[in-house]
């Protein structure tokens, strides 16, 4: 049994329409989900299937059409834009299937980025992002821009950058998908260990069955209903 209270994530009856000309598409079809806290936990399902959807909304980066989204208890349906980008910095760390990282920044700074908003000092914040690059065994790459990165090296800097700020959460869409099979595996690997080790809760989509097989749980979605 989940007691209430470990409930990191929760979404009740969402779904999501988008207007497409005169149509509209049904991404999400009434998703009810609850996600207990240091899961780990993977969105399986085909392209379409609404997985990178689902990730946004619990990511509060876009809003269900109905439905909500409780973080931590609370319905973010009420926020506004300032308390929402509050929320996300300091309980949500993201990851994405391209990396994101900004071209102009080392490897450092990239790490150190999310925690301007942060009311800390600027040694506090290098010694956290050297502590993090560290964790991810990228220590010796700090001054490296990340077009002198590989992919999976560039990933580690990305998960580096996703828990940086000590968030409750963080989302993955499709972490391993440009990245070639040991490698992809090898990044899963260490999520999952700082998952055993610090239990941050990751939600991460995947297409990969390998992948897949090293969830703590495989939730999945077919046409925008879980399955
Ligand atoms: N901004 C948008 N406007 C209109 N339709 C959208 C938008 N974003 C997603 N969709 C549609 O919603 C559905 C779900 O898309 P979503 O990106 O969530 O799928 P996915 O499971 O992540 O697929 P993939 O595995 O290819 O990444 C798709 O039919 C897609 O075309
Ligand atoms: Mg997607």
């Amino acid at each position: 049994m989940m007691l209430e209270n470990d409930i990191l994530v929760k979404v009740k009856d969402v779904s999501k329409q988008y207007a497409f000309g005169k149509q509209t598409l049904v991404a999400l079809n009434n998703i009810s989900l609850s996600v207990s806290r240091s899961e780990f936990l993977a969105l399986a399902g085909p392209s379409g299937s609404g997985k990178s959807t689902l990730l946004n909304m619990i990511g509060c980066i876009d809003i269900p059409t109905r439905g909500s989204i409780y973080i931590e208890g609370k319905m973010i349906a009420n926020y506004n834009p300032n308390q929402l980008a509050d929320l996300r910095a300091k309980k949500i760390g993201f990851i994405f299937q391209t990396f994101n990282l900004l071209p102009v920044l080392s490897a450092l700074e990239n790490v150190e980025y999310p925690l301007r908003r942060f009311a800390i000092d600027k040694r506090r914040r290098r010694e956290l992002a050297k502590r993090y690059l560290k964790l991810v065994g990228m220590h010796e790459f700090s001054g490296h821009r990340p077009n002198q990165l590989s992919g999976g090296q560039r990933q580690r800097v990305a998960i580096a950058r996703a828990l940086v700020a000590s968030p409750s959460i963080v989302l993955a869409d499709e972490p391993t998908a440009n990245l070639d099979h040991k490698t992809g595996e090898s990044i899963l690997e260490l999520m999952k260990q700082i998952n055993e080790d610090i239990r941050t809760t990751f939600i991460f989509s995947t297409h990969d069955p390998q992948v897949m097989e090293m969830a703590g749980r495989i939730v999945r979605l077919n046409d925008g209903e879980l399955v």
